[in-house]
């Protein structure tokens, strides 16, 4: 039996890297999917494929940042799909640079889409699951949601902001048969982080010396552990965050044992 069955998927950043992977194995996991991401034309793509594999799928073109573009999505949800059952709130951005680099746009725009975005998004769904009395959100986080670096300021903190509303939302929506968790993957081979090594603000090498398995994570580490918490498999878990980075926050670095790697 396919595990989500009849269940209606809305996935934002959809077009491209792990959401993109999401919603094909949402789909074939027997849900309607719904891509609401800023790259209309990927989202296009995307649902047009699936929906020649046999599957339902729609997608929109917009900002998550936007409340009028989240608005517009979740009407639009409505009148395709009927309503929702599972949230990926997936759409982000990464821009590492030196903090005293940093401008406040800078700032406001990863703040905007990693969590002005996850909380319009979530609120939108949560309205609609609070009232039906069922629904799974899961929140794409990072492991720097969980731990810090340099250069990474309004990132991890955004990621840091996403884990609290994580569990604040668990809290609140818990009784009312809404679960709300977030996954934490470690550095996952995707075009996030292949711009981020072609901008020379990431040393794959190193990066990969740093994860005590060696290697970044493939989409389908991250996606499984997606598609687990917005199961029924994971009916009593809520309010977590959990990683799949191949021990990395479980490491605390040593630059000897590094050298002898
Ligand atoms: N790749 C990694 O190593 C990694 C690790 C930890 C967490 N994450 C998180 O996973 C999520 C997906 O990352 P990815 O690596 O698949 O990235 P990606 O760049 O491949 O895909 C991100 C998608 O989000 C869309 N998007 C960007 N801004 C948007 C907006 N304002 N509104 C709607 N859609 C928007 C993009 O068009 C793109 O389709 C992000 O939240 C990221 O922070 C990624």
């Amino acid at each position: 039996m396919a595990e989500l069955q009849g269940r209606r998927a809305l996935i934002t950043g959809g077009a491209s890297g792990i959401g993109h992977l999401a919603a094909e194995t949402f789909a074939r996991e027997g849900a309607e999917v719904f891509v609401f991401d800023a790259d209309g034309e990927s989202a296009a793509d995307l649902a047009g494929r699936i929906q020649a594999q046999g599957g339902r799928a729609a997608w929109v073109a917009g900002s998550v940042a936007e409340e009028e573009d989240v608005r517009a999505a979740f009407e639009l949800l409505d009148r395709e799909l009927g309503g929702i059952d599972i949230l990926f709130n997936n759409a982000g951005i990464s821009d590492n640079k030196p903090t005293l680099e940093m401008t406040a746009a800078d700032w406001d725009r990863t703040m905007d889409i990693n969590l002005r975005g996850a909380f319009l998004c979530a609120q939108e769904a949560g309205r609609r699951m609070c009232a039906q009395g069922s629904g799974a959100i899961v929140n794409n986080a990072s492991i720097w949601g969980l731990a810090a670096a340099p250069e990474r300021m309004a990132y991890t903190v955004s990621k840091t902001g996403l884990v609290a509303m994580t569990k604040v939302l668990a809290n609140e929506w818990a009784a009312r048969g809404v679960r709300v968790n977030a996954v934490c993957p470690g550095f996952t081979n995707t075009p996030m982080i292949q711009s981020l090594v072609e901008r020379g603000k990431l040393d794959p090498t190193n990066l990969t010396k740093r994860t005590p398995m060696g290697r970044m994570a493939h989409t389908e580490e991250i996606v499984d552990l997606v598609l687990f918490l917005a199961s029924d498999r994971a009916s009593f878990i809520t309010g977590q965050a959990i990683a799949a980075d191949g021990g990395w926050t479980s490491y605390a670095f040593l630059q000897d044992w590094l050298d002898a790697r």
